[in-house]
């Protein structure tokens, strides 16, 4: 790697993966070196990569060649790598670590003049804090749950649907065939888009989802009431993060990390309205099924532009700024913004309103 008069930017990929990462890596190396004056390096496995030896490595238009279809990230990622609260375990005891100053002492070390944090939430708010302390960041926003509020979409998401609303399709054709109550559930940690927009691609009959706590008394009653009127089956999609009223999602265990997992809800919900209902009920839990595979097209043209955008920003020194959609545009907001508030389902809002029209039941 040699620095000579170009300037050097370095590249993460932090937090859940999402299919379009690459894609967005693609087009960042492509724009950079044809029309500006920089060098990329990419930093490997989010934040991570700063703190540990060969952590790095250099990124022509040679080495992201046919990366556009691919999911995942070849930069790799980390959602557990935050370096300004680093755990680590001193005589048994477990204990959290600031290692901001070694990130910067590398980024020094490495000549980087500008640092691309591809990421949701939690990795712009480490990228706005490095910039607090002097480092020049370009934000692009990256999540399958599209619920980043200073963005109107985020790439990853479509595709997310279009592999939830798949097997919500394969599973209405086995539903029918045995009169059973087939639950789905999907990803969607505190927004319930996923589950929502797949809930109305798919035809389910129920869509529960985070912003909406509901019964199962009311979910097994509103099922009833569709056998009632003829029908011998029913398709009921859950988000991760969907609650009882009252209630908290359920978790499934506290990993390594001290962080709970979400997930069960689905398996749960096949026990409770089996109490209710004169049907079978069987439970699906996608998972990070939705996170893996091929972007879609919209996914693969979003994040090129995004990459793309986010070159730019840099060649023009638009700092500490994030790459986001407006409407039909591609414009940048500060990063502080990008983390102010995530953006949750409305339950008043025309698509909740167009489901419940046409008697989709939220189980409220
Ligand atoms: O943030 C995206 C997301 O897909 C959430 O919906 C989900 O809860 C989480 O990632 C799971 O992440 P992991 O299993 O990688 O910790």
């Amino acid at each position: 790697m040699t620095a000579g008069s170009m300037k050097r930017v370095g590249i993460l990929t932090a937090g859940g993966d999402c299919p379009g990462l690459n894609a967005v890596i693609r087009a960042f190396v492509k724009t950079a070196e044809a029309n500006c004056a920089w060098e990329t390096v990419g930093i490997l496995d989010g934040f991570e990569g700063f703190l540990v030896p060969d952590g790095i490595r250099a990124l022509t238009g040679r080495d992201v060649r046919g990366i556009l279809t691919l999911g995942g990230t070849i930069l790799g990622t980390s959602n557990r790598c935050n370096p300004f609260a680093i755990r680590t375990v001193v005589e048994g005891n477990d204990r959290i670590e600031d290692q901001s100053s070694i990130v910067l002492d590398r980024i020094k070390e490495l000549g980087l003049g500008a640092l691309v944090v591809i990421g949701g939430d939690g990795s712009m708010a480490i990228g706005s804090r490095l910039a607090e302390l002097g480092v020049p960041v370009v934000g692009v926003p990256k999540t399958i749950d599209n619920d980043l509020a200073a963005t109107d979409v985020t790439f990853g998401f479509d595709t997310a649907v279009s592999t939830a609303t798949d097997a919500i399709d394969r599973l209405r054709s086995t539903a029918e065939a045995h009169h059973r109550v087939m639950i789905i559930e999907v990803m969607g940690r505190n927004a319930g888009w996923i589950a929502l927009e797949a809930g109305l691609a798919g035809g389910g009959d129920v869509i529960l989802i985070p912003e909406i706590p509901f019964q199962v008394e009311r979910v097994a009653e509103d099922i009833e009431a569709r056998s009632r009127s003829g029908r011998t089956f029913s398709l009921v999609v859950v988000a991760e993060g969907a609650h009882l009223a009252g209630g908290m999602p359920i978790t499934q265990r506290v990993g390594p990390d001290g962080f709970p997992r979400l997930g069960g809800v689905g398996v749960w919900l096949a026990d409770e309205i089996g109490k209710h209902v004169h049907f079978e009920v069987r439970a699906t839990v996608l998972g990070h099924v939705q996170r893996g595979g091929t972007p879609t097209a919209f996914d693969r043209v979003l994040a090129t532009r995004l990459g793309s955008a986010a070159a730019w920003c840099v060649e023009r020194g638009q700092f500490n700024r994030m790459v986001a959609v407006r409407g039909l545009d591609i414009v940048t907001v500060p990063l502080a913004d990008a983390v102010r508030e995530s953006r949750r389902v409305p339950p008043d809002g025309d698509k909740v309103m167009t489901a419940r029209s046409l008697g989709v039941s939220f189980g409220d």
